[in-house]
């Protein structure tokens, strides 16, 4: 106990990303197409899905198997009722060295502004906010949602009030869609103590009828962001960063370009994944994960899950993003299932 597994090609086990939800008030085009995900979808029931208390044993194992960090994410996690007290409790576990682990969430910062307070107050350290645009009619039309840019603004400026700083914006980048956006939003966040994130668009799931046309390269828009503004390369803050990081010149602050699909980062991938109905998948681009929540429910102990999930993470041999194109694959799980 306390030792760090490693997978099949020696990339250590540290992240834990757990997605609380597969519901979202959003249906982005690209995640939860409304013709897939409309009124007739149906989501998983609530009996489906782990209990706080479940989850946050699934943690306190994958803690002890040299997990660092563990994101909230869904669909939308703050959809999760109460999902501060889930906060709470991951928030007072600690690693076999005595630390608590890093803390985080993705969300889509709807309902943020009424929520930021009480997830720090339960433990949060940080969030990151998806925004793809800053123009109101773009951003209705690509969230296929009725909610202002203003209220996700306000999210943002609600939680690094609370103190889960700095905040990250995720903007994800489609060409003929938002790539006219990427300056308006470059300038929008600069001063702001916000670290500005721009994403490839990946072919994940296999409803958003993905094209690599589509995709406006990481080195396109440090081009275009540093035709504006002067940028210069940061270092990597660790080994295994999903983001290059870029400094404005100007001291304006700094942006990230999460090249997925130019330059794979499956390499150093110490990612781990746990589904709402508590399935373990070893990549964003799994078809298939690893029933976790039989094993909790039939009265295992915590010896017995913890060689589940070391023997899940030492078999994982997964490289997707680095060998696409490569290996077709018919049944990836959905984003919005997974959480990204
Ligand atoms: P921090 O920078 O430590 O806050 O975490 P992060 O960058 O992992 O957080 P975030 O959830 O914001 O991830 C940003 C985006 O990068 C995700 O939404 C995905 O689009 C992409 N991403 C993250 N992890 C992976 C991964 O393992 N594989 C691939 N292909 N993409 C990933
Ligand atoms: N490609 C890249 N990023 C995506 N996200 C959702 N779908 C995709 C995709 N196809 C992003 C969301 C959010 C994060 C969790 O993943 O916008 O920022
Ligand atoms: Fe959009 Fe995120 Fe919701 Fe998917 S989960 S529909 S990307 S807000
Ligand atoms: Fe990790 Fe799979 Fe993403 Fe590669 S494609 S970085 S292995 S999750």
């Amino acid at each position: 106990p306390g030792g760090t597994v490693r997978d099949a090609l020696g990339r250590p086990l540290r992240d834990l990303r757990i997605s609380v939800t597969d519901r979202c008030n959003f249906r982005c085009t690209y995640c939860m197409p409304r013709e897939l995900f409309g009124t007739d979808h149906v989501f998983l029931p609530h009996s489906a899905l782990l209990t706080f208390e479940e989850i946050t044993r699934v943690a306190r194992i994958a803690l002890a198997s040299g997990v660092r960090k563990i994101r909230l994410t869904g669909g939308e996690p703050l959809l999760r009722k109460q999902i501060e007290t889930l906060v709470g409790l991951l928030a007072g576990l600690r690693t076999p060295q005595g630390e608590p682990p890093e803390l985080t969430l993705t969300t889509n910062g709807t309902l943020l502004a009424r929520k930021a307070r009480a997830l720090a107050e339960a433990g949060l350290k940080r969030v990151t906010v998806s925004l793809d645009a800053l123009d109101d009619a773009l951003f209705e039309r690509m969230s296929d949602s009725g909610v202002p840019v203003a209220t996700i603004l306000d999210g943002i400026e609600a939680a690094a009030a609370a103190g889960l700083s700095p905040v990250k914006v995720n903007m994800v980048v489609r060409r003929g869609m938002n790539d006219g956006q990427i300056l308006p939003m470059a300038r929008h966040f600069r001063h702001t103590g916000h670290t500005l994130r721009f994403i490839e668009y990946m072919d994940v799931g296999s409803t958003n009828g993905w094209r690599m046309d589509e995709v406006v390269t990481g080195a396109e828009i440090v081009r275009i962001v540093g035709g504006e503004f002067p940028l210069r390369p940061l270092q990597a803050r660790y080994q295994g960063e999903v983001a290059a990081r870029w400094a404005y010149a100007d001291g304006a602050g700094e942006i990230g370009l999460i090249t997925s699909v130019s330059q794979p980062f499956c390499g150093d991938c110490t990612r781990l994944r746990l589904s709402p109905e508590g399935r373990l998948f070893t990549c964003l681009f799994a078809e298939q994960g690893h029933d976790l929540r039989a094993l909790l429910r039939g009265g295992a102990d915590d010896a017995a899950l913890g060689r589940r999930l070391s023997g899940v993470w030492q078999a994982r041999d997964d490289r997707y993003s680095e060998r696409r194109g490569e290996a077709h694959r018919d049944h990836k799980i959905e984003m919005s299932y997974i959480g990204g």
